[in-house]
């Protein structure tokens, strides 16, 4: 028979010492009994010669065997109560060091029946769930497991029963533990048949896998950045390969279409009188009446077409381009925001009346490129504008320093349309744009964002659709700060 690991009826296995069952004392009192009988007096005749002594003897004959047989059943049960006490020490110490091994384990470990009742757990399943052993003993593993899985978890249960083995639960699968708390967590469970002639059991080993599914999240990422990379890498070739071989055909036409606007300019004088002189006449199968103000239309368009066609190259260009420059000048915030001011100068004009600037004091200089910088704040700026509906909205740029994290602030915030929540997460893609209808390209953002990555700084938006847009744009501050306000750029 199998012994139980974990019932008291567990009994060593000691040859040498096998305690006397009550069929062996009995059949041993009996036999004494018999014997006594038989042979007493044959055995009293040939000890003792006096015939007065052997009738005194005989005479406490029965005596002599009660004594004898009570000694001998005294020294039988003596000796199987010290058998006894041993086998109980034994299991004992061997209980305690199961259990100590149990409460030692790393893992989690719950021992069920095949209805899923809670029989033992370990110290650790205590520190996994949540719960005291005293709540948990007695009650079904389905209230460990979250509801969602409890199905699930029965039908393994089922097919683990049906080919019992030593085996992980679910292989592949996702598992979750359910807290007292209600909250749950990634685990492993791998399981073990404890059959015995009583019963069977099931063991299971629970492991939590939290920091381990953070890890391979935390890998994963790290490997779709790295792709990620290494795709805009590839893309930075293959578009300024791209922006070259279209620069270089698009010259022409830019070019050829300030010649033709100027021939056109020419040809119109000397058409007009012929059209006079002569009346109407076709061009391209367009009366000349028409044609006349439809052909500079067309003109203007080919020259149009080419300059957004330059716009898109020069920003391709910009956002392929490998070389970072010089990233080792001395920027003064507020010296390169000026500079960039006079250059959108017109387009905020245009687009609001409530322009202000609050110049922040003291700011420490950045370390990076000047061109650079400036180009994202007049990305930012001219996004602001393009954002304004009505010159009535206000646009305000700040600069101040965190010094807590020894930053430098450059805040752009405007009143116009705002960008909406779905939008929100794409504004850096390259090419994403809702202005395409306004020459929009989609790459200033993704270019401003690049540039602000590789000075070590941050850009984050705020905005609420139709109340406005709030840009920080924050780099780090050089150690010393020094009164900015003054320097001009390089
Ligand atoms: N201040 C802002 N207010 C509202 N929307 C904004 C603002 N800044 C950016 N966006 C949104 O982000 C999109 C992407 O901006 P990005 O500067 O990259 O491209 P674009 O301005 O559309 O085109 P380009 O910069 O080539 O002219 C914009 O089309 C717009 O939808
Ligand atoms: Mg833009």
């Amino acid at each position: 028979m199998k012994p139980h690991p974990f019932s008291e009826n567990n009994t060593p296995r000691n040859s040498s010492r096998i305690s006397l069952t009550p069929g062996i004392i009995t059949l041993g009192y009996l036999a004494i009994g018999v014997l006594w009988i038989f042979f007493s007096d044959f055995i009293l005749n040939s000890l003792v010669d006096d015939p007065m002594l052997l009738r005194q003897i005989q005479l406490y004959k029965g005596w002599i065997y009660v004594l004898l047989t009570a000694g001998l059943i005294f020294w039988v049960l003596r000796r199987n109560n010290r058998l006894a006490e041993s086998a109980r020490k034994t299991i004992e110490e061997s209980r305690n060091q199961y259990v100590a091994l149990l409460e030692a384990a790393s893992e989690g470990i719950v021992i069920a029946d095949t209805r899923g009742l809670i029989k033992l757990v370990n110290k650790k399943v205590e520190q996994l769930f949540g719960y005291r052993r005293s709540e948990l003993i007695g009650q079904s593993v389905d209230m460990l497991i979250p509801k969602i899985q409890q199905e699930q978890h029965a039908h393994y249960r089922k097919a683990y029963l049906e080919d019992l083995k030593t085996r992980s639960m679910g292989q592949g699968r996702h598992l979750e533990g359910l807290r007292k708390n209600g909250s749950v967590f990634p685990i492993e469970v791998s399981l073990s048949p404890v059959v015995t002639d009583e019963e069977t059991l099931i063991m299971s080993f629970v492991t939590d896998i939290s920091e381990r599914k953070k890890a391979e999240a935390q890998a994963e990422l790290h490997q779709q950045q790295l792709m990620q990379a290494d795709k805009m890498a590839t893309l930075g070739i293959l578009v300024s390969g791209v922006a070259h071989e279209i620069n270089n055909p698009n010259n022409y036409i830019l070019l050829n279409g300030k010649i033709l606007t100027k021939v056109w300019n020419d040809v119109l004088p000397i058409l007009d009188v012929h059209h006079q002189q002569s009346g109407d006449f076709l061009m391209a199968g367009m009366p000349f009446s028409r044609a006349r103000e439809k052909i500079a239309q067309l003109i203007y368009g080919i020259s149009e077409g080419a300059m957004r066609i330059q716009k898109i190259v020069n920003s391709l260009k910009d956002f392929a381009r490998q070389d970072k420059g010089d990233m080792n000048q001395e920027v003064a915030i507020n010296v390169v925001l000026e500079s960039a001011i006079v250059i959108v100068h017109n387009l905020v004009k245009k687009s609001t009346g409530h322009f202000k600037v609050n110049y922040g004091d003291g700011l420490p200089l950045v370390r990076g490129n000047i061109q650079q910088i400036e180009q994202v704040i007049i990305n930012l700026i001219t996004n602001a504008c393009q954002a304004l509906e009505n010159p009535s909205q206000k646009l305000t740029i700040t600069t101040r320093y965190r010094r807590r994290r020894n930053e430098v602030l450059l805040i752009v915030a405007d009143e116009g349309v705002g960008i909406a929540p779905e939008n929100m997460s794409r504004i850096m893609d390259p090419f994403f744009t809702t202005r395409r209808d306004t020459s929009g390209t989609g790459l200033g953002l993704s270019i401003s964002y690049r540039i602000v990555k590789d000075h070590k700084g941050e850009l984050t938006y705020d905005s609420r659709l139709g109340e406005g847009t709030t840009v920080v744009l924050s780099l780090p501050g050089i150690k010393t700060p020094k009164e900015t306000r003054i320097l001009r750029p390089v």
